[in-house]
């Protein structure tokens, strides 16, 4: 099957076709299209995402990236008859009062091609920014409904999961009971898996997401968004020069006897220490590190308790911040020495952070789920969706 997915939870817009053959999780998948629209210059300036922003560049984006995914596929076509009239109506229905922005883009597409090889359409519902998630729901609707294919709601964090274990072809022959890390910029959570598609949250983060103190950490030490990869790169430099420490930062709730984490006093403790100073290059190198290597151990130290409390055969690392090398490398060697049995995956960089071919895998894991495009009109964004 032909799987269409779509993502607008936070910053990054993209669209996918994806080949399917078999079912979920011995599937072998072909990714047929992927296009993907960082707004990252949209939100630089503010040093955060900015949520109407955010809305108005995927309402932008979609139409051409969608193009651009079924030019990839091959499943462009022109049209050999004109939408109906109660086609016509349904996309002003939808879109006039509610997505104006993609209303004449979106309009124009579906007139001009024909209905494309596709089966199923995933989208992104939650967790997010719900005026972004909203743009995406609204423009799957529209396609479900103009082409009559059903749609399957997807939850952003199950994509992470299974775009950790997936090696481009096939999902892993994960073992069970896993344990999914997930860190990215909204969550910091430990997910206990006892088979597939069941999660329950053992543990997560009491204020900050790893990757909000990362792009909070690099705001105050004058790097910009997104602050996870700039961090990255000056803790690396760091590293090869042997900076030393610049400030010995706390590792939160360390030895706290549960999975719980706190971020947010990594940030004060980094704000106290560059308060009216003039930071050198090398001081934010070194600043970068100190903070790059509290995180990391804070991480190692949970996961290694997590591990061991749980009986865990397979460690999956996913989110954002799993597309940083210190932390996934360490992870691996410390838990390997300790854990040999243990199974650990990390995603392949590319889909780390958002994206839609984790979309479609985990629309094609709950395709028994689909709705009928008839009954789509209920599918709501749900910013603070969980897992469990
Ligand atoms: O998963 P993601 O793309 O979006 C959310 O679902 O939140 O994660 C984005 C977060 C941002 O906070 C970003 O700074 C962080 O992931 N991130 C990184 C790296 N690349 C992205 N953090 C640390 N090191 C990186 N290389
Ligand atoms: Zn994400």
């Amino acid at each position: 099957m032909n799987i269409l997915s779509i993502e607008t939870s936070a910053d990054e817009t993209a669209i996918s076709i994806i080949g399917a053959q078999g079912d979920f999780p011995n599937a072998t998948y072909t990714i047929l299209g992927n296009s993907l629209r960082s707004q990252i210059e949209t939100h630089r300036q503010y040093g955060g995402i900015f949520p109407t922003m955010a809305k108005r560049d995927h309402a932008r984006a979609l139409t051409p990236l969608l193009h651009n995914s079924l030019k990839e596929a091959g499943l462009l076509a022109s049209a050999t008859s004109e939408l109906t009239t109660v086609q016509k109506q349904l996309l002003t229905d939808i879109l006039a009062e509610r997505e104006p922005e993609l209303l004449t883009q979106l309009s124009a597409l579906l007139e001009k091609y024909e209905k494309p090889e596709i089966d199923l359409i995933a989208m992104t519902v939650g967790p997010g920014l719900e005026p972004a998630l909203w743009v995406g729901v609204n423009f799957a609707k529209v396609l479900a409904l103009t082409w009559n294919v059903p749609v399957v709601p997807v939850n952003h964090m199950e994509g992470h999961v299974l775009a950790s274990i997936f090696d481009g072809q096939k999902l892993a022959d994960t073992k069970f009971p896993a344990l999914a890390l997930l860190i990215s910029g909204g969550h910091t959570e430990f997910v206990l898996m006892s088979e597939w598609m069941s999660y329950t949250c053992i543990g997560q983060t009491r204020d900050d997401a790893v990757g909000e103190a990362f792009d909070k950490v690099a705001r105050q030490i004058g790097l910009p968004y997104p602050g996870g990869p700039e961090i990255e790169k000056l803790a690396h430099i760091a590293r090869t020069k042997n900076i030393p420490e610049y400030i010995h930062l706390p590792r939160p709730m360390i030895n706290s006897q549960n999975l719980d984490f706190s971020f947010s006093g990594l940030k004060t403790a980094v704000r106290y220490a560059v308060q009216d100073k003039e930071l050198s290059g090398s001081d934010q190198q070194a600043l970068a590190r100190d903070f790059e290597d509290a995180v990391t151990e804070v991480l190692y130290v949970k996961t290694k308790q997590a591990i061991g409390a749980h009986g865990i055969q397979s460690l999956i690392i996913g989110g954002g911040v799993s597309a940083n090398s210190h932390i996934r490398q360490q992870l691996r060697q410390l838990l390997n020495a300790e854990y040999p049995d243990v199974s650990i995956y990390v995603p392949d960089p590319k889909l780390a952070t958002d994206n839609s071919v984790m979309i479609a895998l985990a629309g094609h894991a709950r395709a028994n789920e689909a709705r009928a495009s008839e009954d789509i009109q209920s599918v709501r964004a749900d910013g603070n969706l969980s897992l469990s």
